[in-house]
Formats: structure tokens, C-alpha cells, sequence
């Protein structure tokens, strides 16, 4: 009997990864809950005319849902306004007036059933008129609200096909784990698990997806992209804005649901995962949720030793004066939410263990930069004359505000007759090369409309970040007033922030010239 030889696997990415290719959406309804607010006016608006602009959008109807009473006339010119402010140079008034004819409005209750009535009635009227490839209902609306639409949203049927209909659901999702698990299964009860789009904006930024394919698209960072060469890592979400009409919101979240458990978790995976077995949702999920499970849990002592928190007082930010979290408005003037977090996080996995990860976000802080550096050692021996521990690491430095860009840091001899070694970087900027940037939503939305959900959460990983941050969240906020250092407005935050970094022999990147 003649023995079969071995089948010969060869990986389906040998050759190449079938990637994104560009779409164009087909003709769509967007049903947006909360089609006025804060969300709605600085980023969905503009993102959706910035596609219809760049003519990837054609065919669609906005309706926006809200409180307030407002004709569709009256929603248009509102948007418009604030569109023109957002938009800056690309808003063109003709073009946002052949925009705004795809806008209605409707008034409702999101509690009163009458709403989901009336929706109905127009989502069947507008898909007659205009044929629907993609049914979308967009939930920015605080996270306790989003159960009650979907709710009513059951209760009236108000979908296409199962797999037209698609629900975007905006950032915090849930409260705590066991509220983010609850709103999952409600969620999936009414929806299946690929309609499902968990919004975390991060994701859509360029330098944010450039992680990965820095990471991956090229074979010379990769090997040492591990313990054993780097030294630590640092990330910086701050922003010199308060929390300007969004008081009542940070009351509920602070700082750490806000940004800790989504956004900067985000940057945290992808630099700690492995390569995905592909370029698909759920493989670089599998990944993502491999180094949530291998963020240390820390004790209740190692919480104290290992994050900082922060809220800020009045100061002076870009020369204007600001006043005190406690003083902003729908703040409890008594208000003990944190403003600012600092923490020392570990990766507890193969590649990573025993590597630093710092991270700080804070709000009206001295300058806005988003920033993740990977700091490689030192080389072991002093050949060069003067101390190599004088001069900067190596360093890769990705920058996503206010500039996309990555920097290579390294050393080159300095000019003459000295032996010196000199800090020099290796720069490319996002702008510069490609000539303009595109908003995170505008891609997010198309991303959706397409039904690749690659750059959105997914359930598990949602309640594995919040898992993180649970116990950080319940010791900070057992500690009451106790320890919630105030930091004035327009500086890098609480000074315990710099012990963090110092007693490792770190130190903050420096972002003052
Ligand atoms: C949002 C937070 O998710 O992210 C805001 O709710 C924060 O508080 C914002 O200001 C930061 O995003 P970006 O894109 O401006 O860095």
C-alpha cells in the first residue's frame, strides 16, 4: 500500500491577505438618536458630509432624532452652522446645501413608544422612495438610554433584512463590566453579532491603523519588537480642553471610562498583540483580547503604587484663563471625579513581560498630544566616548495628534573633530505625504456600510477592558476626596504623575517647546 504523502498546508497569506478595496456605499438610511447633540454636530455631521463631499456617499437619508422640536428646515440650518464651525476649510456652502436635502428631523421621546411608531412610519415612506441597501441606527445617546431604544426598537420591528439593519453604538459602552455584559446580551438578543458596530473612534485614526501595519507591513521593527530590546513604553492621550457642555456626562464617567477604558486601552493592544493569523475582525479581536487577558490585575496596594489620579483646578491654559473642574457647569461643585489618570500597566505575556507600559490622559493640561513612544535600550558597552546613558534611547515615537506622523530616534556622529554621538530622527508625516487627513468617522462609517467590522470592538473584548479598569474605577472612588490631587489648569497634571516614571529612572516625554 502505497503511502499518500503529507498534504502540504501553505498559509492563504503566503501569497497575499485579501485586503479592504475601496467601496462605495449603496443607497442607505441613517436614523441618528441623538442627531443634535455634541456628537452628532462635532464629528458625525462633518464626517458624513466630508464622504458626500468626496462624493462616497450619493444615495441617503439622514433623519435625526432628538427632544427638542425642530421642522427638518430648521435641523438643517442648526447643522449647518456648526458643520461650517467643524469643518473648517473643506465646508463649501453649496455643497452642504445639496447635502442638507438628505437631512429630516424628528422630535420624540426616546421613552414613549409613539416615537418608534412614527419611525416606522417614515422608515418604510423614505425606503419605498428611495430603495435601502443599508439600514443604519446610530445610538450616541447616554449609555443608560441605549437598552430603552433598543427596547421600543424591538418591540416595533423597526429593521430591514437582519443583514441590512446595523446598530453603531457609541463609547462608554456600559458603566462597569457587569453593565457593559448586560447591554450586551440585550443587544444581542434583538441584534446578531455582526450588525452590531461598537464605536470607538481611535480606531479609525490613520497613525492608529499605521500601528499595525508598521508593525506588520515591514520585516525590521518586528524582530525587536519584544523584551528583550525594548525598555518601555509610553502613551499620552492629554488635551488642554475641559469638559466644556458636557459636565452632566463626566460626572458619570471621569476620566477613566471615558478615555483609560476604551481609546488608550486600544493603543495598549496594539502594540502588546501578536500578529493576527489575518487581517479580519476576528482574528485581530482573538489577538486584542490575548493581551487584555495578560494585563496584570493589580491589587488594591499595587493600584495605590501603580496609577495616579488627578482633577484639575483653575489655571491658565494657551494663555486664557480656565476655571476649576469643580466650577464648570452641571459639575457638583463638591465633584470628586478624576480629570486626569496616570498608570504603570504590564503586559504579563511572552513578549512583553516585565516591560513598562505608562500611560497619562488628562484634560486642560498644557498641550494636546496623543502619542505612543516605544523606547528601546541602551547599547551595553561605552564605546563611544561619552556616556551613552546621556543620550536619548532609540526610540519610535507614533504621533496622532495634533500631527500623524512617525519618528525613528537614533544616534549619528556629531560633525568635526569631537568623537560625539548626536540625537538625530528619521521622520515621515502622515500630511506631508499623502496631503490631508481623514477623519476616523468617515472611514468608521463606510467600514460599516460595508459590513467589515475589523476596527470595531467586539462584546468580549468590550467586558475584558472593562475588567481592567473595575478595580482601578472602585478603589479610586472608595477613596472618596482622600487623595485626589488638584492640579492646576494648563500644567502636565498632579506631580505624584512624574514618581511613576522616576522611580524607574523615567521620565515623561517632554512636549513644552
Ligand atoms: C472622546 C472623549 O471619546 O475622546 C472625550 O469622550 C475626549 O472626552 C475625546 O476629549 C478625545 O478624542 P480626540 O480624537 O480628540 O483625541
Amino acid at each position: 500500500m502505497s503511502r499518500q504523502s503529507p498534504k502540504v498546508i501553505r498559509s492563504q497569506f503566503l501569497s497575499v491577505c485579501k485586503m479592504n478595496d475601496s467601496f462605495k456605499p449603496g443607497p442607505f438610511l441613517m436614523i441618528v438618536f441623538g442627531g443634535a447633540g455634541d456628537l452628532s454636530r462635532r464629528k458625525l455631521l462633518p464626517a458624513l458630509y466630508h464622504l458626500y463631499r468626496d462624493e462616497q456617499i450619493t444615495n441617503f437619508i439622514i433623519l435625526g432624532v432628538g427632544r427638542t422640536e425642530r421642522s427638518d428646515e430648521e435641523y438643517r440650518v442648526e447643522m449647518g452652522e456648526y458643520v461650517s464651525k467643524y469643518s473648517g476649510d473643506l465646508f463649501e456652502k453649496v455643497k452642504w446645501d445639496a447635502f442638507a436635502s438628505h437631512l429630516r428631523y424628528i422630535s420624540g421621546d426616546v421613552s414613549d413608544a409613539k416615537l418608534y411608531v412614527e419611525l416606522r412610519t417614515q422608515t418604510d415612506s423614505l425606503m419605498k422612495k428611495v430603495g435601502i441597501d443599508n439600514l443604519l441606527y446610530y445610538l450616541s445617546v447616554p449609555i443608560g438610554v441605549v437598552s430603552v431604544i433598543i427596547d421600543h426598537m424591538a418591540q416595533q420591528k423597526i429593521w430591514l433584512t437582519q443583514k441590512q439593519s446595523k446598530v453603531i453604538i457609541e463609547k462608554p459602552f456600559g458603566k462597569d463590566r457587569d453593565s457593559a455584559k448586560a447591554l450586551n446580551t440585550k443587544v444581542l438578543e434583538v441584534f446578531e453579532e455582526s450588525q452590531i458596530y461598537r464605536i470607538d473612534h481611535y480606531l479609525g485614526k490613520e497613525t492608529v491603523q499605521n500601528i499595525l501595519f508598521f508593525r506588520f507591513a515591514n520585516s525590521i521593527f518586528e524582530p525587536i519588537w519584544k523584551r528583550n530590546y525594548i525598555d518601555h513604553i509610553e502613551i499620552s492621550v492629554t488635551e488642554t480642553e475641559g469638559v466644556g457642555t458636557r459636565g452632566d456626562f463626566y460626572e458619570e464617567s471621569g476620566i477613566i471610562r471615558d478615555v483609560v477604558q476604551n481609546h488608550l486601552l486600544q493603543l495598549v493592544s496594539l502594540v502588546a498583540m501578536e500578529p493576527p493569523v489575518g487581517f479580519e475582525a476576528n482574528l485581530i479581536r482573538d489577538e486584542k483580547l490575548k493581551v487584555y487577558r495578560s494585563i496584570r490585575q493589580f491589587t488594591p496596594e499595587e493600584i495605590a503604587q501603580n496609577t495616579v489620579i488627578g482633577q484639575y483646578g483653575a489655571g491658565t491654559v494657551a494663555e486664557k484663563i480656565a476655571v476649576a473642574y469643580r466650577k464648570e457647569s452641571k459639575v457638583n461643585t463638591k465633584s470628586v471625579t478624576p480629570t486626569f489618570f496616570a498608570g504603570r500597566f504590564f503586559v504579563d505575556n511572552w513578549r512583553l513581560a516585565g516591560v513598562p507600559i505608562y500611560v497619562r490622559t488628562g484634560k486642560r493640561l498644557k498641550k494636546r498630544v496623543t502619542e505612543l513612544v516605544v523606547y528601546f535600550k541602551h547599547p551595553p558597552l561605552k564605546l563611544l566616548g561619552c556616556g551613552h546613558e546621556e543620550m536619548p534611547p532609540n526610540a519610535v515615537v507614533m504621533s496622532i495628534t495634533p500631527h500623524e506622523s512617525i519618528n525613528i530616534c537614533f544616534s549619528v556622529k556629531l560633525p568635526g573633530m569631537v568623537d560625539r554621538a548626536y540625537p538625530v530622527k528619521m521622520s515621515f508625516d502622515y500630511q506631508e505625504t499623502f496631503g490631508r487627513d481623514y477623519s476616523p468617522y468617515e472611514r468608521l462609517l463606510i467600514d460599516c456600510m460595508k459590513g467589515d467590522q475589523t476596527l470595531f470592538p467586539g462584546a468580549e473584548e468590550i467586558e475584558c477592558m472593562w475588567s481592567i479598569v473595575d478595580p482601578i474605577i472602585r478603589y479610586w472612588e472608595e477613596k472618596g476626596d482622600k487623595h485626589l490631587p488638584i492640579y492646576e489648569a494648563g500644567t502636565w497634571g498632579p506631580e505624584s504623575a512624574d514618581r511613576l516614571m522616576q522611580e524607574d529612572g523615567n521620565e515623561w516625554r517632554c512636549y513644552d517647546e
